[in-house]
């Protein structure tokens, strides 16, 4: 999966790859990042990639061109048809379905905005989709390009150590993860809870799945109210 991130911070998006999953996603070949400085498409001596906004008000604007051209570059870079996300907090909020479906795409373009945001007529003319990563607002789309492509770079098969560990994630099941525990098997008066030592699976998988239902009832009902619990689930959940 090829990855063209737009920034005027290229250097700090690169950083993605170098280290953790999407770092070993890089090296296997299953990942690439290209960074594009809209700068480096400014024809002005200062390089000037934002101005005054229309209206007045506090901040600046983006300006088209740079930006435009930058995301020219990228998509010419590599003859695969490329959608262009960008990340705002006005789009549209990230989720793990939402990223199976990007990660399903053999390259995206993702554009990270600074200052108060960009030019309204960019998003007209260039952007495919509007995503945010939550409700709060970060100081760019840096880092939020940075979480979708660590979010997508862990679901390309190879990416992960063990194959099943993307499967068993929060959310891909619909549900929030169960409590993990590794040795020793007391630590302060906490023990692992025996069922996890008694060796039998299928006991097992369903205290996991009842951790799992529980949890997501407490914390997430808003997730629950959106399953389809099978009959068995249900019985897990009243025992
Ligand atoms: N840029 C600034 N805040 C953001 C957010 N919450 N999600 C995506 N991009 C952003």
């Amino acid at each position: 999966m090829r990855f063209d991130v737009i920034s005027v911070f290229p250097e700090w998006v690169a950083s993605v790859t170098r280290c953790g999953v999407t770092g070993r996603a890089r090296e296997r070949g299953l990942m690439s990042l290209q960074c594009w400085d809209p700068r480096c498409f400014t024809e002005d001596r200062h390089r000037t990639v934002d101005d005054r906004p229309y209206g007045g008000g506090p901040g600046m604007v983006m300006k088209v061109e740079p930006l435009r051209r930058a995301i020219g570059a990228a998509r010419g870079a590599d003859p695969r048809p490329a959608k262009v996300l960008y990340m705002s907090p006005q789009g549209r909020r990230l989720d793990q379905a939402a990223v199976h479906d990007m990660a399903g795409q053999s390259r995206l373009i993702l554009l990270a905005g600074r200052y108060e945001g960009i030019d309204e007529r960019l998003i007209q003319l260039e952007v495919d989709e509007e995503w945010s990563i939550g409700d709060y607002v970060l100081s760019g789309g840096e880092l939020a390009a940075m979480v979708l492509m660590d979010a997508c770079a862990r679901l390309l098969p190879g990416a992960l150590g063990d194959e099943d560990s993307a499967a068993q994630d929060s959310f891909s099941t619909g549900l929030l993860d169960c409590p993990h525990y590794t040795r020793p098997e007391m630590i302060d008066g906490l023990e692992v809870p025996p069922v996890l030592r008694s060796g039998d699976h299928g006991r097992i998988e369903r205290w996991r799945r009842k951790q799992a239902l529980g949890r997501t009832w407490m914390r997430r009902p808003d997730i629950l109210a959106q399953q389809e619990l099978s009959q068995a689930d249900r019985r897990l959940l009243e025992e």
